[in-house]
């Protein structure tokens, strides 16, 4: 199965998607992720990618486009894929059509305004890039799975957090009625526990067979 997710920052696209890929067995193929591990690389893509992921805008689309092209024809994407943060605009997601037949599209939706205080209160491993929240973390600065040290992502601060909500609603939130006129889209609601919102999202797809 081919799952694309939709959602605003911090709705829980990565943390869902994750979930999902061990469950089903398939990638999870997150653009942001991409960047970065190219930015700590420092290859070409991470160095055109960085300075736009640092201000909180969209690194271009001929970039984005074929990064994700290349990748969903890997041999590991051969039984489905799923897609965290790409497509973010229209002419992404009408180039994804282009290339690849998607069977669903789970939106992750939650009140924008609930959003900052989870993004700027993200912690992340730096080594294996577990996601933590600082409310729960009681003061531990090391990831609980490996030991590495909990790290701040450089585009989590209040002010890059507000420019990425604002580029959300300019440039992917018209992604969500693309998605509408396809019949593809399904929402969920992510303003509940992350383990409640697994369960909304099986049922979803269960519902798809
Ligand atoms: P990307 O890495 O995709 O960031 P994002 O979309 O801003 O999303 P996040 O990773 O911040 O949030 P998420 O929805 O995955 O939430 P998470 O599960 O981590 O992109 C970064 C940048 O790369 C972009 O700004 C852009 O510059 C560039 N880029 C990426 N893709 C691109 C593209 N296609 N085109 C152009 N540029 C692109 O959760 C967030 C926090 O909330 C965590 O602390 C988590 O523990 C917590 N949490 C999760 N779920 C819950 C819950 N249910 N209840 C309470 N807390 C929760």
């Amino acid at each position: 199965m081919n799952i694309v997710f939709l959602g605003a920052p911090g709705a829980g696209k990565g943390t869902q998607a994750s979930m999902l890929a061990k469950k089903y067995q398939i990638p999870h193929i997150s653009t942001g992720d991409i960047f970065r591990q190219n930015i700590k690389d420092q290859t070409p893509i991470g160095l055109v990618a960085k300075g736009y992921i640092d201000r909180g805008q969209l690194v271009p689309d001929e970039v984005t486009v074929e990064l994700v092209k290349g990748r969903i024809c890997q041999d590991d994407c051969v039984n489905g894929f799923i897609l965290d943060g790409f497509p973010r605009d229209v002419a992404q997601a009408e180039a994804l059509a282009n290339f690849a037949k998607i069977d669903a599209v789970i939106d992750i939706v939650i009140p924008l305004d609930r959003l900052t205080k989870r993004l700027t209160g993200r912690r992340i491993c730096a080594k294996c890039g577990e996601s933590y929240h600082v409310d729960f973390l009681g003061g531990v600065s090391n990831c609980s799975k490996c030991d590495g040290e909990l790290i701040q992502r450089a585009d989590d601060t209040v002010e890059t957090v507000q420019n990425r909500l604002n580029v959300y609603t300019v440039k992917t939130a018209p992604v969500i009625e693309f998605y509408e006129n396809t019949g593809l889209l399904k929402d969920v609601n992510g303003d509940q526990p992350v383990q409640d919102v697994f369960q909304e999202i099986i049922e979803v797809l269960n519902d798809l067979h």
